[in-house]
């Protein structure tokens, strides 16, 4: 009964002149409607709030994976030019050992006047394809780098290392750098990490098989003194001085020794 009161009603009114009353019977017309507009409204600003929500969460996840992930070989990335400015023309052949060697050699491979090649620790079944046509060329060969390298002496100018070195103990260290030293003419740079920093992904702890175990500047000075090993006074003075003009903080240790 009220239907049918209503309907002419509302049909006088809408084909009224009147736009405000049109818009207010129109309004509590479809009051069903708007509360399905407001709850869905409702919704929209719930799903943005915990997608906002999820995006800051994400972010922070993402930050703390950077953090866990933080490699020094992408800190040797990062400090290419530095490298290039203080050891010049001495990088025209360069070997990367370490994880990831593959992202430091293509990287290097672009720069004129250097050739490069690498050493990959363990085999890593996450190479790309990219990498894997650099293992194919025998630009970066998987090698266990507790034993030697199969490269003739001063095979490369400048030998860099980063990461690895972290996941050996004395024993392993104890061959391993004076051979990274036999195969270089110029030098050899070591990136280490920071104590302290998170360095324990998972897929690093099994291709190892000994978590990192991150030396303090101290232990490494004393153990490349004990070693016979001397640091490259000259290289550390100009990669300084290019470091600071550019204000380059670089996260891991950088030790330059001569080879
Ligand atoms: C490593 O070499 C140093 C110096 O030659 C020596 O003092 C130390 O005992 C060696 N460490 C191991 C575990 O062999």
């Amino acid at each position: 009964m009220s239907r049918r009161a209503v309907n002419p009603n509302r049909r006088l009114v809408d084909s009224g002149s009147n736009p405000l009353v049109g818009s207010l019977h129109q309004k509590s017309r479809s009051s069903p409607l708007l509360s399905v507009g407001l709850v869905l409204l409702g919704a929209f600003l719930l799903i943005g709030y915990s997608y906002h929500g999820s995006g800051g969460f994400g972010g922070g996840r993402e930050a703390i994976s950077k953090v866990e992930g933080a490699s020094c070989t992408s800190e040797v990335i990062r400090a290419i030019p530095f490298l290039q400015k203080a050891y010049g023309d001495t990088m025209q052949k360069v070997l990367h050992v370490g994880p990831n060697a593959c992202s430091v050699v293509s990287m290097l491979l672009k720069e004129d006047n250097t050739e490069a090649w690498g050493v990959e620790p363990y085999d890593s079944e996450d190479a790309d394809s990219s990498c894997k046509s650099l293992v194919r060329k025998g630009f970066v060969r998987v090698a266990d780098i507790k034993f030697p390298l199969p490269y003739r002496p001063r095979s490369f100018n400048l030998v860099i290392v980063s990461d690895a070195l972290d996941y050996l103990s004395p024993k392993y260290l104890n061959k391993t750098l004076p051979d990274l030293a036999r195969i270089s003419a110029d030098g050899l740079v070591i990136f280490a990490g920071f104590p302290g920093q998170q360095r324990a992904k998972v897929s690093e702890l099994s291709k190892f098989g000994r978590p990192a175990k991150l030396r303090s500047s101290s232990w490494w000075i004393r153990y490349f003194v004990q070693s016979g090993l001397e640091e490259n006074e000259a290289a550390i003075k100009k990669f300084e001085q290019a470091v600071s003009k550019r204000s380059y903080n670089p996260s891991c240790q950088v030790f330059h020794l001569t080879s």
